[in-house]
Order: C-alpha cells, then sequence, then structure tokens
C-alpha cells in the first residue's frame, strides 16, 4: 500500500528515491455507434491491451513537475504552463484535489505511450487514465472506475469540446461496453473473444472537427441525420445481443451496416473505403471505420487465425500499421 503525504514527509532521501509508482492505461476501439454517440444514441467500444499510457509516478526533490516525453515538454508547477499540456496540468491538479492533497508535491510525473495520437485509439484518454490511477496508487487511493472516468472526461472536454465519454469511459473501465451518453455503462460480457485486426489510414483524424461538421450537416437536415442515426442506434442494439449470443457472423454483417451509414454522414473517405474492402476481400466477418473518421483506423472483425492474411490484403489496399488484438 502507498504511503500517505504525511508518511511520506517523515521518510529519509532514500526510501523516497524507491517510491515510484507506475499508472497504465489501455488504447480502445469504437466499433459501434461513433457520432450517433453524440446525439444520444448508444455505442460499443472495446479495449485494444496492445497499445499502452503510462505515467511514472516518483517523490521528487523540490517542486511538482510534469514531463510529457512525446511532447518533448518538461513543466515545474509555478512556471508559466505550455497551451499543449493545460489539460494535463488540469488533471493533474483535480485528481489531487480529489485525493485531498491541497498544496503540489513534490512528484516528478512523466508520461510515455505507444498508442498513436488521433488515429481514434484513445491516446488523450489513455494518457489521461495513467496519471489519473497512478497518483491514486501513489497516495494510497483506490479510485474506481467510474471516479478515474468521470476526472478524465474533464480533460477530454478541453481536447474535444463536447465528447460524448465514450473513450474515458471505455478505457477507465477496460472492458467490452455498451455505452449511452450520460448513464451508467453496461459491460458487455462476450460469449466468443473478438479478434481484430485495426488498420491505420496513416491520416490524422482531427476528432472536433469531424463531430463539428457532422454538426452542421445535421442543422441543415436534420430530419436524414436523425434517420441515419436511428439506422445506428437499430444496429448497435442488435450487435450487443449478437456478442452475447456469440453470433460473430452477425456482428461482422452489422459492422458492415454501420460503415455504409457512416459514409452516409459522410465522415468515410477513399482510403477508409478501401481498407474496410481489403478486410472484406480476405475474409473478415465486417470491417468498418471506426472512430471519427476521415482518417485514423479501420477495424475488422476476423475468423480467428486469419490474421496474416487480413494483415497482407490491408497493407496491400495502403494500411500503413496494424494491430491485432483479441478481446474477450
Ligand atoms: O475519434 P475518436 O475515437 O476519439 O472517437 C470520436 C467518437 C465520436 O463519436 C465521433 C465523438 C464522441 O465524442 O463520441
Amino acid at each position: 500500500m502507498a504511503k500517505t503525504i504525511a508518511e511520506t514527509q517523515k521518510e529519509s532521501p532514500e526510501e523516497r528515491s524507491e517510491r515510484v509508482t507506475i499508472g497504465r492505461a489501455v488504447g480502445k476501439v469504437i466499433l459501434f455507434g461513433e457520432h450517433a454517440v453524440v446525439y444520444d444514441r448508444p455505442a460499443i467500444a472495446v479495449p485494444v491491451t496492445q497499445v499502452q499510457a503510462q505515467a511514472r509516478i516518483e517523490d521528487g526533490e523540490d517542486s511538482l513537475t510534469l514531463m510529457a516525453k512525446d511532447l518533448g515538454i518538461e513543466h515545474r508547477w509555478g512556471e508559466p504552463v505550455p497551451k499543449e499540456i493545460e489539460p494535463l496540468v488540469a488533471l493533474v491538479e483535480a485528481t489531487l484535489d480529489k485525493l485531498s492533497i491541497t498544496a503540489p508535491p513534490a512528484l516528478r510525473i512523466t508520461l510515455e505511450s505507444t498508442i498513436p495520437i488521433a488515429r481514434g485509439l484513445g491516446s488523450g484518454a489513455a494518457v489521461s487514465t495513467a496519471v489519473v490511477r497512478g497518483l491514486g496508487q501513489h497516495f494510497g487511493h483506490s479510485l474506481s472506475s467510474e471516479e478515474v472516468s468521470a476526472l478524465v472526461y474533464g480533460a477530454e472536454r478541453y481536447y474535444h469540446g463536447t465528447p460524448s465519454g465514450i473513450d474515458n469511459t471505455v478505457i477507465a473501465y477496460q472492458k467490452p461496453i455498451y455505452f449511452v451518453k450520460g448513464k451508467e455503462p453496461v459491460v458487455i460480457s462476450l460469449a466468443q473473444p473478438l479478434d481484430l485486426i485495426i488498420a491505420d489510414s496513416g491520416v490524422a483524424s482531427p476528432t472536433k472537427e469531424v463531430v463539428q461538421e457532422v454538426r452542421t450537416g445535421w442543422e441543415k437536415d436534420m430530419e436524414k441525420y436523425e434517420r441515419v442515426f436511428d439506422g445506428i442506434e437499430d444496429l448497435t442494439s442488435q450487435a450487443r445481443k449478437a456478442m452475447i449470443s456469440g453470433s460473430l457472423l452477425r456482428v461482422g454483417e452489422l459492422m458492415g451496416e454501420n460503415h455504409q451509414l457512416l459514409v452516409k454522414l459522410g465522415v468515410s473517405s477513399p482510403l477508409l473505403d478501401s481498407l474496410v474492402e481489403a478486410a472484406r476481400g480476405a475474409g473478415a466477418w465486417g470491417a468498418k471505420l471506426s472512430g471519427a473518421g476521415k482518417g485514423g483506423n479501420a477495424v475488422a472483425l476476423i475468423r480467428p487465425g486469419s490474421e496474416e492474411a487480413v494483415a497482407k490484403s490491408l497493407e496491400g489496399a495502403g494500411a500503413k500499421s496494424i494491430i491485432y488484438t483479441q478481446v474477450s
């Protein structure tokens, strides 16, 4: 069990240097319902354990320091906050507040991540989750998934404006979830593991902008967009049932239908369409774009053992990198 601040202050420098806590969080991929989820429809997302964010928390000599390795930024409390890490600094403060720590403690927080940025894999939410978990563990508080998720949502709002909250929820719970904005998430018990291939288009997906484009379209033609969202809601609820009963062929078909509705929303791209086609051509049960779209990833549900064939076909269609993951 980690020590409290008062106990920490009594430690000798040798004892202090041993106090290192690592907070970890995995990535995520949305299988159904992106965009529609912003309009109060359900969505399904699963954790991706092959990629990870990490927050290393060490007792420091003097002030609280945050080091974001990927961004090459080191920030000391009391100095001006670089714009890129404003949400993380605010998150550290909100977490310390939640842990009833009133003055910034002498800690060094180092962030590292193997999750590609802006590809719909939840890199921002995962880094934030690692920070919250790491600080909680370091001070001996066991924060619930719900508490972690709520803290991370604050940082997500900073990055994305008005996110639905699906990223912070699936990453904090680290389980397949059926999610409706503002409601308690429902964990899906999978009858069969899902073998997934995630193909990176190599193009950044600017979530905030794509969500805004959909909003503009919705404002112009509400009837059409609401009809599409209703269609997505219907297939998302069918997909949940198919996952619970283990009908993976059906889950795959529904992914294909979801992709077509995302095409109608205007958030696909020729490359994403080709990746979906390539996965289907190599025998995947289904494939679709995942996340905000325009760039980012396509995700395919594949037959166990077919990962090499599908990966090859996706690479041939222009995928820049491939992640294979099994969700159970
Ligand atoms: O691009 P991602 O994976 O961060 O997903 C965005 C999902 C949206 O439904 C488009 C937006 C949201 O807030 O849920």
